[in-house]
């Protein structure tokens, strides 16, 4: 058994499109599980921080039965690097930022959100910040396949 609890991170540019819905959706099915974990979101941008989810991914939420409008922008700071146990980028321009930013005594494992999802190895989670409505529903697609997935992987290893 792990001795620390699982504290994982979802890390995209604004943590207002993707990362907030990742967030969302592990969130569901960790409750839905019942793991005890940690969880948060954050951007490596700073242009919104403080600011509310994109009003799309706020109604992309609320149809999958979850609410979102309470959460508020940040960006990754080096001590997440510590409190951390996991951190997902959504994307590979946010996860070569991130190694960019890590600590050398990092606790965090750094890695790509899609990963985790047989069959999407190396696939981006892609941006819907300047698309249609439609690809925030295919961000969810995304993003609740990766929880599922993540969620298998965590009660995997509390029964090692
Ligand atoms: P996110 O989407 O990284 O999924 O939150 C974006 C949100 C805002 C911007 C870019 C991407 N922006 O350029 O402001």
């Amino acid at each position: 058994m792990s001795s620390k609890q699982p504290a994982i991170l979802f890390v995209c540019l604004g943590n207002i499109c993707r990362s907030p819905l990742a967030e969302a959706a592990f969130r569901c099915a960790a409750e839905r599980a019942g793991l005890a974990v940690d969880i948060d979101s954050a951007g490596t941008g700073d242009w919104h921080i403080g600011r509310p989810p994109d009003p799309r991914a706020i109604a992309t939420a609320r149809r999958h039965g979850c609410d979102i409008s309470q959460y508020r922008g940040r960006q990754i700071c080096k001590a997440d690097f510590q409190r951390f146990t996991h951190i997902f980028a959504l994307d590979h321009a946010n996860l070569t930022t991130m190694l960019g930013e890590a600590p050398d005594d990092a606790a965090a494992k750094v890695s790509l959100l899609l990963d985790l999802v047989s069959g999407r190895q190396g696939d981006a989670v892609i941006d819907p910040y300047f698309g249609e409505d439609a690809g925030f529903e295919q961000t969810w697609a995304d993003v609740t396949a990766a929880a599922e997935a993540l969620v298998t992987l965590l009660k995997s290893q509390n029964r090692d």
